[in-house]
């Protein structure tokens, strides 16, 4: 069941503290922006940083059966038209006669309580004819269309056919268009993955709802290379091992309340043909529960589709059988926006102030220590005494060869800590006059508001624990 508009101003207080403390700014801002276009600012940087940081860990440096790339944004043209997405991947697209704007047919269709699952265009056109269905303008509409969603560019100065490319939809094409060079360079035996990190670009009818759908986005994706199965077992089981793989992703590095997770099996009808079986985590939003990240069982389509179009040979030599096979695939797939999104979304905490009468509120990330842009910060207790000022600048000198710091001077500590709280910063560091005699600071753990005194020596080693 959707959970929509569970919060509906939560969405608005997100945007707003990204905007305020420079998580996320509009992009082109200062040109009156660019529709569904976003920039990450000096905390966002550093938190989508550490998501991708905190991923590539987990899925290549501590797995031996991994390896990454990181390719080019244009591939040859040919590569989209052997991969189908020149052919089908569109979107259904419907026209109001009157403002000529453009709709995503099959949400409209779902607004108007419809299940389009498994329709295809002509049984949505025929919906919209027996509903009488208008635009949300109340106009009539058009005829539906099929509308590609890759970005399309011209390479060199001639605006001519023969020039066209394409950015790339997707990361996963190049981790097949270079299997073999991976493979052979890296030595890797299958069972192996390719893991890559990157940009890609749609052409998205209807974009929107913050950083959760725009037209150039980040993915991290892996293909997973399997032999050939031979029965369901064999493929189901690699798939189900990277289904926990990605719970542990979501409930230890990102640690999002699992109760907000969901689980969708993607039914035939709109699972890809080539896809057995397609698994889909949904998140609840703000907005309604959508999706945050997919794992399909893609068969041996691409590498097939690759051997026949570009004539090259893609296929494996087991070492010990020397059996030849074109691998098979499973593909687990993760948005970094919709990562950055969640974690936002998960970790805004808001709490009265009781001594406040609770007229006033904390409001606080809570984000897990290794994700927060700033892992402490340092506050000499008052700014004109030079003497608490040079003291502070040695701590922030050495605590920032091993973490992101932070430098705040201004006004009062409790201040400070709400500024720090804001921003999700775990540790508040107090440089008073105490340190000056026996060189103690006090540090302030952003959660539970609770103090301890540590000795200067040891805050690296305070502060590398609780990473
Ligand atoms: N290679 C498979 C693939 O690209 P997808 O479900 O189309 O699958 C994978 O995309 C993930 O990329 C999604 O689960 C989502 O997290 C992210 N994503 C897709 N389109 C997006 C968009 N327009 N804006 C932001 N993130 C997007």
């Amino acid at each position: 069941m959707s959970k929509e508009n569970i919060a509906p101003d939560k969405m608005d207080k997100i945007v707003s503290l990204a905007k305020r403390r420079g998580y996320v700014y509009p992009g082109s801002e200062i040109y009156g922006g660019l529709a569904n276009s976003w920039d990450y600012g000096p905390l966002g940087v550093e938190l989508k940083n550490n998501i991708k940081q905190l991923w590539w860990k987990r899925f290549v440096q501590q797995r031996p059966d991994m390896v990454g790339i990181d390719a080019a944004l244009v591939m040859n043209p040919k590569v989209w038209e052997a991969s189908g997405h020149v052919a089908t991947f569109s979107d259904p697209l419907i026209e109001d006669t009157v403002t000529h704007e453009r709709y995503r047919l099959d949400h409209l269709l779902e607004e108007a309580g419809v299940d389009v699952v498994g329709m295809d265009l002509d049984k949505m056109a025929a919906k919209v004819k027996e509903l009488n269905l208008k635009s949300p303008k109340g106009n009539v509409l058009g005829d539906p269309k099929k509308f590609n969603l890759m970005l399309k560019t011209f390479l060199g100065p001639a605006e001519e056919a023969a020039n066209v490319a394409y950015f790339r939809p997707e990361t996963a094409q190049a981790m097949f268009v270079q299997f073999k060079n991976v493979q052979t360079t890296s030595r890797k035996q299958i069972p192996f993955g390719i893991a890559q990190q990157g940009k890609a670009f749609r052409n998205e009818i209807t974009p929107g709802n913050f950083v959760f759908r725009t037209r150039e986005f980040e993915q991290m994706e892996i293909e997973y290379f399997i032999p050939v199965p031979k029965q369901d077992s064999d493929w189901n089981d690699v798939f189900e091992s990277w289904k926990e793989e990605m719970i542990k992703w979501m409930r230890d590095d990102l640690q999002l309340d699992m109760t907000q997770v969901h689980e969708l099996e993607v039914p035939a009808e709109d699972r890809a043909h080539y896809s057995k079986r397609t698994l889909d985590f949904e998140y609840d939003f703000p907005f309604g529960r959508k999706e945050l990240y997919g794992l399909a069982y893609r068969g041996d389509f691409d590498l097939q589709n690759h051997i026949k179009a570009s004539g090259q040979d893609l296929s494996y030599v087991d070492p010990q059988t020397n059996e030849k096979y074109v691998p098979h695939v499973i593909e687990p797939t993760w948005g970094v926006d919709r990562s950055f999104l969640a974690v936002l979304v998960d970790h805004y905490k808001e709490e009265a102030i009781e001594s406040d009468g609770g007229d006033s509120k904390r409001v606080w990330l809570s984000l897990p220590p290794k994700l927060a842009p700033y892992k402490a910060a340092i506050f000499p207790l008052l700014k004109n005494k030079p003497e608490l000022v040079e003291k502070a600048r040695g701590i922030f000198a050495e605590l920032s060869k091993h973490f992101m710091v932070a430098w705040d001077d201004r006004g009062n500590v409790g201040k400070r800590y709400y500024s720090q709280d804001e921003i999700g910063t775990p540790f508040g560091i107090t440089v008073d006059f105490d340190t000056l005699e026996d060189d103690t600071v006090t540090v302030r753990d952003r959660d539970t508001a609770q103090q301890v005194r540590i000795n200067i020596d040891d805050l690296v080693n305070y502060i590398s624990t609780r990473l």
